[in-house]
């Protein structure tokens, strides 16, 4: 476990979260993680992203979405004109899962509560669940994501929905169109709420 690079947040609620995550023992994932992946992004942003758990790079880097998955999720953003600088990335998990398995119901519960402090800080008005992982713990034990990809729920102050993961469109291609859609559609919901 690499404990030596600390980021230095302005904010010591910030700070204190982070160390208290980046040094997290509360499941076995932190034995075999090269780092945490605490979060990315702009804490002030109106819009956040929640994907499920890091992948290899993300954990040999300790930044969220990094890899191929990332780099394909940064071509979503930029076709639909939302700069990677005005959003909050994270994950459910912030240690990698073995062999990129699904987190374990046991592995979420024991780290939700840093994302549910991330959100408390950030407080964003929109949050987009990216996959199935994140949209069943954040919006609901059973949505499914073929079918209600792209619907809208408002969850106390927050909108939600939930898009497909970069991951999979790297697995089915015929997905991207759907993708693209519920993107513009996110950034159509991003813009009339800074309108109003
Ligand atoms: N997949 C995720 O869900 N999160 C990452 O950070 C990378 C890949």
């Amino acid at each position: 476990m690499n404990e030596s690079k600390v980021l230095i947040f302005d904010d010591a609620r910030w700070q204190q979260l982070y160390d208290k995550c980046r040094t997290c023992t509360d499941c076995g994932l932190h034995c075999t993680r090269t780092n945490c992946v605490f979060g990315t992004g702009n804490i002030n942003a109106d819009i956040m992203f929640v994907g499920e758990a890091p992948g290899q790079n993300e954990d040999l880097q300790g930044v969220p979405f990094v890899g191929r998955a990332g780099q394909l999720f940064d071509r979503y953003l930029y076709a639909v004109g939302i700069e990677r600088s005005d959003v909050y990335i994270a994950n459910i998990l912030k240690c990698r899962p073995p062999q990129n398995r699904d987190p374990l119901p046991e592995e979420q519960d024991r780290c939700i509560n840093y994302l549910r402090e991330q959100v408390r800080l950030v407080r964003p008005r929109i949050i987009v669940c990216l996959g199935r992982i994140a949209a069943m713990r954040l919006i609901r034990k059973d949505y499914m994501i073929t079918k209600e990809h792209g619907q809208w729920v408002q969850r106390g102050d927050f909108l939600m929905t939930a898009v497909y993961h970069p991951a999979l469109l790297l697995r089915d291609p015929r997905k991207k169109e759907d993708m693209l859609l519920d993107m513009k559609a996110v950034k159509e919901k991003l813009d009339e709420l800074h309108k109003a």
